[in-house]
């Protein structure tokens, strides 16, 4: 009996022991310390200019989202009312504006009907092309992207 305790009390001690030990160590995946307060993430400045000013990005697949080349931050947030996106990107004036037009896959309903512009389903462009920051990934990645085909454009559907 008095045996099994000395036992069940060492291994008390070596568990709290362990415990203050992880506690000073313990570091997540990526590095940061567990016990220090988990601050808002730094906000990062969008990397382009304005529209009209640099090249497309290479698209690493073909049926990618081309990412947003130029800066967003002086539009107005896409809603009901506005769209500059489609200001310039849109049917009515992509020429004018020399501006890529939508992809014709943004024309149909979900029916696959052609509208004159884009599709309710298209309305919200941020929602698949994202604008660019200048950041290193947050893991390793050894993502080979689909070059070739990612070449030329998907086909018109
Ligand atoms: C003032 C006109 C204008 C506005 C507003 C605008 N764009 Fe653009 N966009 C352009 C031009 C011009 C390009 C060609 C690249 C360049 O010169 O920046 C372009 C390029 C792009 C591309 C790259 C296309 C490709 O094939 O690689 C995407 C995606 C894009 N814009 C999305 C958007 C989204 C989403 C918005 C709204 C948040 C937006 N743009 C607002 C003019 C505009
Ligand atoms: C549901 C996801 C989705 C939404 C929402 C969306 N797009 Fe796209 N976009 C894509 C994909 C995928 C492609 C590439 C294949 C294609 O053309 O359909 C593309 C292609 C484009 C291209 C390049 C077209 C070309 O022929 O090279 C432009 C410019 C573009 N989108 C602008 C916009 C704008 C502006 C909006 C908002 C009005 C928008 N997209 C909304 C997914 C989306």
């Amino acid at each position: 009996m008095k045996q099994t305790l000395k036992i069940s009390v060492a291994a008390v001690a070596a568990c709290l022991a362990g415990l203050v030990f992880a506690a000073d160590d313990t570091r997540s995946m990526r590095g940061a310390d567990v016990n220090a307060s988990d601050g808002a993430a730094e906000v990062k400045t969008y990397v382009g200019k304005r529209p009209g000013t640099q090249a497309p990005v290479a698209r690493t697949f073909s049926t990618q989202p081309p990412v947003i080349p130029h800066a967003v931050d002086n539009f107005d947030e896409i809603n009901l009312e506005t769209n500059q996106c489609l200001d310039c990107h849109g049917a009515a004036n992509y020429k004018k504006k020399k501006a890529p037009e939508i992809g014709q896959s943004h024309f149909l309903d979900r029916d696959g009907k052609k509208l004159s512009d884009a599709s309710a389903r298209r309305y919200n462009c941020v929602q698949c092309h994202a604008p660019q920051v200048d950041a290193p990934p947050l893991v390793e990645n050894t993502f080979q992207g689909d070059e070739v085909a990612a070449k030329k454009p998907a086909k018109k559907n």
